[in-house]
């Protein structure tokens, strides 16, 4: 019990020296902070109920009366001390805190938004979909064969018998076991006969499909590449229906006022037959434009395919009888349509499936 003579010195705490310790130390852990976190916790440590200065502060009861006036003055300025310190450094914190979220949250609403950019349709499945609308809008329909293709209906039924020389003129993947007599299909073709034989007559077909060829890669070969067929089989067909069909496909894809020449050659499925060239839709073979379009190579006309009346032998492999039906057929590359319609240098860049080839035709779908 302490005694009226009791001396406050021996109160550890409540010394004038230790009292400027806890208060120095509280300043400075104060003025150290960093966060309003740590400010939050330099409260608690220096200003808290369990704080030294709050302890020291219990001690005063225990002092005689005489004693407690003057400790009492020195804990509460230093509590005041401390408590104004921290009123002070709460908003500067708050403010930091303020700037640096602004700094760290800031988005620029000029950077482009589009990060996840929409994909785009190969130009081989929009042309070949676009060619195939010309024909849907004349009514015809569309048809498809298979990659892997029967011999039978690649070469045999077209008039391309085992022996026929012309079987040489296209390189053929033909596929093992032999005697499955089975090849990825060189042209689209097939799908004539394939249509003769599965559909009613009259048959108006277009088949734009994928074919294969034993080629090597390079700017203007590939062994995967596209062709779109055409067939029509009906009483009283000739080849001025021929003439008229293919004016029309290219008015409707090259512009108006773009027809096509027949050249004669030569196709087993076709007697007569021709090559069809298109005139040019970039300098129409008008003089002096003509002499040096990069299109044409000062030709006037470009060479787009084959085509022909239907061989009479074709029609009876795939039992029509010649005698009341005719036909006409064309086929043409839709690759390389496509390069010299949208002037693509390379064979190659339609086959690597870069989307930014395929994004330069347009996102649409
Ligand atoms: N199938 C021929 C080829 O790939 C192209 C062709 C020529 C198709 C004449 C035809 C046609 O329908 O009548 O070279």
């Amino acid at each position: 019990m302490a005694g009226p003579d009791y001396d406050p010195v021996e109160v550890t705490p409540l010394r004038a020296d230790e009292v400027a310790r806890m208060r120095t130390e509280a300043l400075v852990a104060i003025a150290a902070t960093e966060t309003v976190d740590a400010l939050k916790q330099a409260r608690l440590d220096h200003a808290g109920d369990r704080s030294p200065l709050a302890l020291a502060n219990r001690e005063i009861g225990a002092l005689p009366p005489q004693a407690r006036k003057q400790a009492g003055r020195r804990v509460g300025q230093a509590r005041r001390d401390v408590a104004a310190a921290i009123e002070q450094r709460g908003p500067l914190l708050e403010e930091r805190a303020e700037t640096s979220m602004l700094v760290d949250e800031r988005v620029d609403v000029s950077l482009p938004y589009d990060r996840d950019p929409r994909g785009s349709r190969h130009p081989l499945t929009t042309l070949q979909e676009r060619i195939a609308d010309v024909f849907v809008a004349m009514g015809w329909e569309v048809a498809e064969g298979p990659d892997v293709e029967a011999e039978w209906l690649n070469f045999d039924a077209l008039n391309l018998g085992p022996d026929h020389p012309a079987r040489t003129m296209q390189d053929t993947f033909w596929l093992a076991p032999e005697d499955a007599h089975l090849v990825l299909r060189t042209h689209t073709s097939p799908v004539q006969a394939r249509s003769l034989l599965t559909r009613d007559l009259p048959v108006y077909v277009i088949c734009p499909g994928r074919v294969f060829r034993t080629d090597e890669p390079d700017a203007t070969h590939s062994p995967v590449f596209h062709q779109v067929e055409g067939l029509a089989v009906d009483r009283g067909l000739t080849m001025a229906h021929l003439k008229g069909t293919l004016d029309h496909f290219a008015a409707a894809i090259f512009g108006a006022g773009i027809t096509t020449r027949f050249r004669p050659s030569y196709f087993p499925f076709t007697e007569p037959s021709a090559e069809v060239d298109l005139r040019c839709f970039v300098c129409r073979g008008i003089s002096p434009d003509v002499q040096t379009c990069r299109t044409c190579k000062g030709e006037a006309w470009i060479e787009w395919g084959g085509c022909g009346v239907m061989n009479p032998r074709v029609l009876v492999a795939c039992g029509v009888d010649p005698d009341v039906y005719t036909g006409f057929a064309f086929g043409m590359g839709v690759d390389r349509t496509l390069m010299f319609r949208n002037g693509v240098a390379d064979m190659r860049d339609m086959m690597e499936g870069d989307v930014r080839f395929s994004s330069a035709f347009g996102v649409d779908v």
